[in-house]
């Protein structure tokens, strides 16, 4: 069905119909509608201040959109594709319950300004969603940790055993990650909220619009100082699906390692049952189906910010219709990081450190040589030859599948006659946390510390 085109005049035959549904973007950006409608709302008001609407325009515009609205909210709206976007939707509706007041809604304004404010305006939204469940998640690593300060682990470079580490040490990693993310986000908010309206299609208007009046009433910072860059300017969304991608990188590597931790191999933790689902053929299986499928999403979103990078990199100023392809990667980082977090922050806190299995574990792959190496510099052995003399007490150890505490001290003294029976305070696995004991050590003293830290933190965070 043919519509007539909020644009028609100079057009002299109708849009070809496959074209028409090829270039239209109301099946996605009706998403904007309610900043649609705040927008036209601020404008209209500016537009009745500087006398090119009168008070009653001004009314009959206000009714209309709340009418509009509401049929929306109410799923009465009709979306018609031939009207294109969520803009001209939204408008030629209003034009059509008020008459000539909604088609004086557009003056000094241009659907280029309009979107990139919806955009920025939505995006404000979502970013303050997304802040809250980043920090619920940061919270519930910080009780995880708080309840296992002292549970040791195995810690590993190259995913061979490498030293004893505190599980509450690792999970305080996890919080360290989600700051940083917490920030960036912060960040790239502050810096999308400005004002692009009132730049219109690229050059400014005639008439004298007050750019700070429609800024202030939707709640920005300030307006966008250059019109060209206004209308054109996709940084903001960029930044932010940076940050989605930083962010679920962080999700998806944590993911990994729950993932191998949940594995009869490995038995370092339980996942709580209603995070996991099982299999139609074999009884035994509990898969780890929320962080594999998180693992999984972490590269969709990570492709949208591939696809923004391209989608700007070969346009000229200033708006181009290659713009549009903007909402559907932006929409979709919002709602899959949206969805993760959430899995991702009911889950954490309930994770489950299996301490007996995490102790025998840690005991595999003498966890504590370079402990022994330390003991021997201490008692005054060049570090290179310790770590010499420890590397044969090492190997020894493979061969008898003993542990380096597992040996009589006349057999250690085999290997240097420097070492005395108070090499077993170092040998075990609580001696070897407790003396890493400075800032940012894995000692349960420092974690402790970290985690009453880390509260305070996230609550200056929250500004
Ligand atoms: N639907 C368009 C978009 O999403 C709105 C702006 C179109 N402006 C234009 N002059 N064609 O980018």
């Amino acid at each position: 069905m043919t519509q007539s085109k909020l644009w028609g005049g100079r057009f002299s035959e109708d849009t070809d119909a496959f074209v028409e549904a090829f270039t239209a973007s109301v099946g996605f950006d009706q998403r904007m509608y309610a900043q649609d409608i705040a927008g036209s709302l601020a404008h209209a008001a500016m537009l009745q201040k500087i006398g090119v609407l009168s008070a009653q325009d001004l009314t009959d515009i206000q009714t209309g959109l709340a009418a509009i609205k509401a049929e929306i909210e109410s799923g009465e709206f009709e979306w018609s594709v031939g009207l294109e976007d969520v803009h001209m939707n939204i408008e030629a509706a209003l034009t059509a319950k008020i008459g000539d007041a909604g088609k004086r809604l557009h003056t000094g304004r241009s659907r280029n300004d309009q979107v990139a404010t919806d955009i920025r305006l939505y995006l404000r939204d979502a970013c303050t969603e997304v802040e809250q469940e980043l920090i619920r998640l940061a919270t519930g690593y910080l009780d995880l940790a708080s309840r296992n300060t002292d549970t040791i682990m195995p810690g590993f470079t190259h995913l061979q055993t490498a030293q004893p580490v505190t599980a509450g040490h690792h999970v305080m990693a996890w919080f360290e990650m989600a700051m940083r993310d917490l920030s960036r986000l912060q960040d790239c908010a502050r810096r999308m909220n400005q004002s692009p309206l009132g730049a219109a299609a690229l050059a400014g208007t005639t008439y004298p619009i007050d750019r700070e009046m429609t800024a202030s009433t939707l709640g920005f910072d300030g307006v966008c100082l250059n019109s060209l860059d206004a209308v054109s300017d996709r940084d903001f969304v960029i930044e932010f699906c940076a940050f989605a991608a930083t962010t679920i990188m962080h999700l998806s590597r944590i993911s990994e390692e729950l993932v191998l931790w949940s594995s009869a191999q490995f038995d370092f933790i339980a996942l709580p049952d209603r995070f996991c689902t099982g299999s139609s053929i074999m009884p035994q299986k509990k898969n780890p189906d929320v962080p594999e499928l998180i693992r999984g999403k972490s590269g969709r979103v990570t492709g949208h910010l591939m696809s923004l990078l391209m989608l700007m990199k070969g346009q000229p100023l200033t708006y181009n219709k290659d713009n549009q392809e903007d909402k559907e990667p932006l929409f979709d980082t919002i709602d899959t990081l949206l969805g993760s977090l959430r899995a991702f922050a009911d889950m954490v806190p309930a994770i489950e450190f299996k301490r007996e299995s995490l102790i025998s574990a840690a005991k595999k792959g003498f966890a504590t040589a370079t402990d022994l190496a330390d003991y021997l510099v201490v008692k005054g052995v060049p570090f290179r030859d310790a770590h010499e003399i420890v590397g044969k007490a090492v190997g020894a150890g493979v061969e008898q599948q003993r542990d380096l505490a597992d040996f009589t001290l006349d057999e250690l003294q085999q290997f240097s006659p420097l070492i005395t029976a108070d090499v077993f305070d170092i040998l075990t696995l609580e001696g070897s946390v407790a003396s890493r004991n400075h800032i940012g050590g894995t000692a349960p003293e420092q974690v402790k510390h970290a985690v009453a830290q880390g509260h305070q933190r996230l609550s200056a965070a929250k500004q």
